[in-house]
């Protein structure tokens, strides 16, 4: 599937975007985990999560599946059964990883693949520590790779520093913890997003944070829960960021999940310029706002300050089409985690750029954008990556000409409604080709 992109023109409108892929993954997983009868309500309807919900499901929790609440009754992880097939996780890095957590404190065999992609992700960060915890762990690569056999159960608590700033490696280990015996510390080089800490604290799970650690005790079972999910930030920030390029633009994005591990997208863009406002209200567990934004023709290019990285890693991509459009310099360092995405994002996004005619600088753990560029219209491939074909998008709106991105089906593992609301918001933007 091919998009062609029509250049121009402003957004105008008030939508809402579909539920948080990272929130509504950890929901279907804890529910499973819990005794009772969990609704989730409002969870994201994607490739991803359904990948995630189909590998809760094959090891024995009862699902109802009513689209816009899924109710998920357990009686807790001692009742799994070992899955009769090899698990898919698709393209889901999270999928993967939280479940190898999971599986990891079953006594059971069970066996963990994915799409091309993922089966190219690195998995040692998580079967590192799951190992040390006690799992017998083999795969592809000693176990570094995808697929992966994990033969779990009998775990002891650990003391891990990870090194790297992961919330997947983070839930993996937790979810690990909670069925081990004994006391878990983890500790991260930064705090990255925390929808695991706060949605199993709201289950009854006691998790102490001391510093940049994680204390759990094993063998606490998490309670049965309404988990309404906030909207995705990471999909609302597609349109954001268009508002803020297209001049002239007026929009309003409501029910947006704005827990602060995950803003870093609206701090980048107020610190570049942008006119935004965000009007809070109450969600349970993960903070809500409507968030409003209008175009700005004069942004300013900055150095993206490397702590602000863990906050804003899914968006920078659309980081980089936001320093296109504006004035002076923008860099990026110290996001090398960027290579290991759902494609190597620092050299799909400097393609993404180069081929618009942006001027800009690969660098190894980042990159080095010259704007404002005068975008030119471009075949853009998305190289199998959701974000990169949304982020080539809202860089074609900008072009002199029409664009067309090539092989789009990706978008559907995290944003299936994209093209509808982006044509809500700018009709005739995106013709799907
Ligand atoms: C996610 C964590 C991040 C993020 C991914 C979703 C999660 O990955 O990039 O899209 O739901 O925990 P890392 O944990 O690898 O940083």
């Amino acid at each position: 599937m091919s998009w062609m992109i029509k250049p121009g023109g402003s957004l105008h409108g008030d939508i809402t975007v579909p539920g948080d892929k990272s929130v509504t993954q950890r929901a279907y997983i804890f529910a499973a985990m819990a005794k009772g009868t969990s609704h989730i309500i409002a969870p994201l309807r994607a490739e991803d999560t359904d990948s995630t919900l189909n590998a809760v499901r094959s090891l024995g929790p009862v699902i109802d599946d009513r689209v816009q609440e899924v109710s998920i009754t357990g009686d807790g992880t001692q009742s799994f059964t070992e899955p009769g097939d090899v698990i898919n996780l698709g393209n889901s890095g999270t999928g993967a990883r939280l479940m190898a957590g999971l599986l990891a404190a079953c006594p059971f065999l069970s066996v963990l693949t994915g799409d091309e992609s993922l089966r190219r992700r690195p998995m040692a960060r998580v079967t590192e520590p799951l190992r040390l915890m006690g799992a017998v762990i083999d795969g592809r690569a000693d176990g570094t790779l995808l697929p992966l056999a994990i033969r779990g159960g009998f775990l002891k608590g650990v003391n891990y520093i990870s090194p790297v700033a992961s919330a997947q490696v983070k839930s993996s280990v937790l979810i690990a913890a909670l069925g081990a015996q004994g006391k878990t510390i983890f500790t991260e080089p930064a705090l990255s997003r925390d929808h695991t800490e706060r949605m199993l604290t709201a289950m009854g799970v006691h998790i102490s944070a001391q510093g940049k650690s994680l204390v759990v005790e094993g063998g606490q079972v998490p309670k049965a829960a309404t988990i309404k999910v906030p909207g995705d930030i990471s999909s609302a920030a597609f349109f954001f960021v268009a508002a803020t390029v297209m001049d002239g633009s007026d929009i309003v994005v409501r029910n947006v999940g704005i827990n602060p591990t995950r803003t870093g997208i609206l701090q980048l863009l107020e610190a570049m310029g942008a006119r935004i406002s965000v009007m809070h209200h109450d969600g349970d567990g993960e903070p809500m706002a409507d968030i409003r934004v209008q175009g700005n023709g004069s942004l300013r290019g900055m150095s993206i300050p490397e702590e602000w990285i863990p906050a804003i890693i899914d968006e920078l991509p659309l980081a980089a089409v936001l320093a296109a459009a504006a004035n002076g310099v923008t860099e990026l360092r110290g996001a090398s985690e960027l290579r290991v995405k759902e494609s190597d994002r620092i050299s799909t996004t400097v393609q993404m750029l180069q081929r618009a005619g942006v001027k800009v600088e690969e660098l190894s753990d980042g990159f080095r954008i010259h704007g404002p560029a005068a975008v030119t219209g471009y075949a853009h491939e998305s190289h199998g990556d959701h974000r990169i074909a949304m982020s080539s998008t809202i860089l074609s709106l900008m072009a002199r000409d029409k664009s067309e991105i090539r092989d789009t089906g990706c978008v559907a593992t995290s944003f299936p409604d994209f093209v509808k609301l982006m044509n809500d918001l700018l009709p005739g933007s995106v013709t799907v080709i």
